[in-house]
């Protein structure tokens, strides 16, 4: 079985009338790191809440495998294996790191998810395996030890990380990652780095949104860059760095 693409086919979202994406026809890949760049209100997050099924576009194809997820709510596009982080962190300030994390993992746990958390032997045994995995999660961004404390008690770039972990545990078909690197400093950036590096596999397809250029530079196979909604280029990092268009709108020259 080969692993599966994600497209979108002529994607337009409107709000009130404003056209936020126009007519986008992106394909990101299995076995690639896709990123995604822009300027700010480029449309990224809006085309991945498109792909996650928060929004719902007024035209267009959104499709995993050839297999459309258009008229799909985002539990049943998760239970496809589509995950994602967010831009803003949101983690539950009332469970612990490691329960958070575990709750990325109530798509493949469906009925035994509910008997993990209440106070019965099969629910302690579901309970024990589900944190065993968090915990791997967690370790993969160097943040075991952080299991017990509480979201609020780790610094802003540790929660980011933690919010990753809770997309990585469930082993995702599809993970769309939304400026994750933001908040983080220089070495939890590089940690990032390596991690999502060593997540990269033949049938995961994973989507990079960031305002962090090196990272992406590193981190990523290609790139489309997108602007005021609209396709401006794709290709690889190279291809896209020395891209006219593309210089133009991160110089932000006028004098064309
Ligand atoms: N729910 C909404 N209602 C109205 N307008 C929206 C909505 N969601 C997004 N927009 C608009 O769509 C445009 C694109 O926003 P979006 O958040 O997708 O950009 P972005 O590329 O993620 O930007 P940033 O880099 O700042 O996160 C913006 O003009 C924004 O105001
Ligand atoms: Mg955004």
């Amino acid at each position: 079985m080969s692993a599966a693409a994600l497209t979108a086919r002529n994607i337009d979202l409107s709000f009130g009338g404003i056209r936020v994406l126009r007519n986008l026809d992106l394909e990101f890949r299995p076995g690639e790191i896709t990123g995604l760049i822009g300027p700010n209100g480029a449309g990224k997050t809006s085309l991945f809440n498109c792909l996650t099924g928060a929004y719902r576009p007024q035209q267009g194809a959104i499709a995993l495998g050839g297999r459309s997820l258009s008229g799909l709510p985002p539990a049943a596009r998760a239970a496809h294996g589509v995950v994602r982080s967010f831009q803003t962190v949101a983690l539950c300030p009332d469970l612990t790191v490691v329960e958070n994390v575990m709750m990325g993992l109530a798509r493949n746990h469906r009925a035994g998810w509910l008997n993990a958390f209440l106070p019965l032997p099969r629910g302690r045994r579901e309970r024990a395996a589900m944190r065993t995995a968090a915990l791997a999660a967690l370790a993969e961004f160097g943040l075991a030890d952080a299991a017990d404390r509480s979201p609020a008690q780790l610094p802003p770039g540790n929660q980011r990380l933690v919010e990753i972990a809770r997309a990585i545990v469930g082993r995702p078909t599809v993970l769309l990652l939304d400026e994750p690197a933001a908040g983080l400093n220089n070495s939890e950036t590089r940690d990032l780095t390596r991690a999502l590096q060593r997540l990269a596999s033949p049938d995961l397809v994973m989507v990079v949104v960031e305002h962090d250029m090196d990272l992406v530079m590193t981190l990523c196979d290609r790139i489309y860059v997108l602007n005021f909604g609209e396709f401006v280029a794709c290709g690889t990092p190279r291809d896209v760095r020395e891209n006219p268009d593309v210089v133009r709108i991160y110089l932000g020259s006028d004098d064309d």
